[in-house]
């Protein structure tokens, strides 16, 4: 078997994101990947963060056209030569030369990412040479990947990066089969190839495996998760009592007061609400230890990342959950001019994203929300 990624595994570049990285690659270590192919997002955190931290989690990094603008050379090796058998592997990598892909890395001029078209016409007919089957991870989305297949007949495999939505069983490709899996770790691709006694592809089976409640996640990989969520936490515990301080200066200005306030004049409204979803929208974090992690608290919690908004369990208890100020905004906003009815009304969506509520429709949801 050979376990392979053809890039863009990391999120965005803040600090929390980048321990993140460390997790996700730590976790495709364990798992035994073979050979991961660059995306511009691994080089979200900078080359040195990614080379040390795939050397200690044991990934094998490969990409063909990334060159050192000093040295001309591959900042990562080219490819990798497996054996399975008595069958020999080559697993090269190509990112797409889209410049600004890079210039989050170390300084623009540091990295260069050479002509894929170019690299792979003079590399892929050379690995076939070394090897019975070539494997391209190709970090350049459908069409273009479609492209050099079909110009390149030594090519036997494609498995195509950087087209997150798109989800494909393996496919004729030129000479190659090419496989997609889309995005955030939807689907592992599978391809079963029989070889003849030339070792060259006679016959394939493929599919889309989805992971979904039906394959068990790894305690291994769960432990690296969790202790990265109780992390998370304690920092947003020890960010909270510095926040603390700071919140007291937006006194004079607008503010949220917690749901209690609201309670003092809306009972019965009051009442209703905490008996719904969104009141149980923080409890739904803790399950997971999730409820440190700045990128789910603004949807489960009252104005996380706002001065006076959530700032932690132990500091901002009376912000939890999704509470009315969620919707209707800060109370001292509070007119009764229909603006503030309005602003709930408006607020849905900025939680009941496509990718987070893809069922959403204002009607159906706020029928069941009515109050
Ligand atoms: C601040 C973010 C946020 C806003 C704003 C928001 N929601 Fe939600 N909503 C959530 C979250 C988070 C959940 C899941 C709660 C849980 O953990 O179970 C949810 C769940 C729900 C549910 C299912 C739970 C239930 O009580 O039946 C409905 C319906 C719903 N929202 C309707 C709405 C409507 C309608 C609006 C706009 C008027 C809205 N929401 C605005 C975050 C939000
Ligand atoms: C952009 C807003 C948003 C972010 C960010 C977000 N969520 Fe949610 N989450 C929602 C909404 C909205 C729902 C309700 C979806 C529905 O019922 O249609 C929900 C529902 C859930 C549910 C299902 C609750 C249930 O019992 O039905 C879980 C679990 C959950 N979120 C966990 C998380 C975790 C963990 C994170 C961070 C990694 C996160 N969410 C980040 C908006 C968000
Ligand atoms: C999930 C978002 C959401 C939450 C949470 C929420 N509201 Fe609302 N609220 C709305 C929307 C949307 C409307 C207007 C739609 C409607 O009335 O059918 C509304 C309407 C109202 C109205 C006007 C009703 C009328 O008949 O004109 C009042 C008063 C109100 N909310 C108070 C509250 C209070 C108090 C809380 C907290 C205890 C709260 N809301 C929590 C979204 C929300
Ligand atoms: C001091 C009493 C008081 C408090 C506290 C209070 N309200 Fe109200 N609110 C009222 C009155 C009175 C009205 C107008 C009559 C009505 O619609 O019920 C009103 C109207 C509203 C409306 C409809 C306003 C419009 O015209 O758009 C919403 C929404 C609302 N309140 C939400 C809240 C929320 C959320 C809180 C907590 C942050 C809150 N209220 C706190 C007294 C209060």
């Amino acid at each position: 078997m050979l376990l392979v990624d053809a890039g863009d595994n990391f999120g965005g570049i803040s600090e929390p994101e980048k321990r993140k990285a460390e997790v996700i690659l730590r976790s495709m270590g364990a798992m035994g990947y073979d050979a991961l192919g660059l995306g511009e997002i691994e080089l979200n955190h900078g080359l040195d963060f990614l080379l040390d931290t795939a050397r200690e989690a044991k990934v094998p990094l490969v990409c063909a056209n990334l060159v050192s603008h000093r040295t001309g050379k591959p900042v990562v090796q080219p490819y990798v030569l497996l054996r399975r058998g008595k069958v020999k592997v080559a697993v090269l990598g190509l990112m797409d030369n889209v410049l600004e892909l890079i210039s989050r890395s170390q300084g623009p001029d540091s990295l260069v990412v050479k002509d894929p078209f170019e690299v792979a016409h003079e590399l892929i007919p050379a690995l076939k040479k070394k090897a019975d089957l070539v494997v391209l991870l190709s970090h350049m989305g459908y069409a273009k990947s479609s492209k050099l297949a079909a110009e390149i007949p030594e090519l036997d495999v494609l498995v195509t990066g950087h087209s997150p939505s798109v989800n494909m069983e393996a496919r004729r490709e030129g000479n190659a089969l090419g496989m997609m899996t889309g995005s955030r770790g939807q689907y592992v691709g599978y391809l079963l190839l029989r070889l003849g006694d030339k070792k060259s592809i006679e016959t394939y089976e493929s599919r889309l495996v989805p992971l979904d409640g039906r394959i068990r996640a790894s305690a291994l990989v769960d432990g690296f998760v969790n202790d990265y969520n109780l992390r998370e936490k304690k920092l947003l515990e020890e960010r909270a009592r510095l926040q603390q301080e700071e919140a007291l200066s937006h006194a004079g200005e607008d503010r949220y007061l917690g749901q209690e306030t609201c309670r003092r004049c809306h009972a019965d409204t009051y009442e209703r609400i905490v008996q719904m979803g969104h009141a149980r929208a923080f409890t739904t974090l803790t399950k997971t230890n999730s409820d440190g992690l700045s990128e789910c608290l603004p949807c489960h919690t009252t104005g996380f990342g706002e001065p006076t908004g959530f700032m932690s369990a132990s500091v901002t208890p009376d912000r939890k959950d999704v509470q009315c100020e969620s919707c209707h905004g800060k109370g001292t906003s509070h007119k009764r001019d229909g603006s503030y009815r309005l602003a709930g009304e408006k607020s849905c969506l900025v939680c009941h994203t496509d990718e987070r509520s893809p069922d959403f429709s204002y009607k159906t949801y706020m029928r069941k929300i009515a109050h």
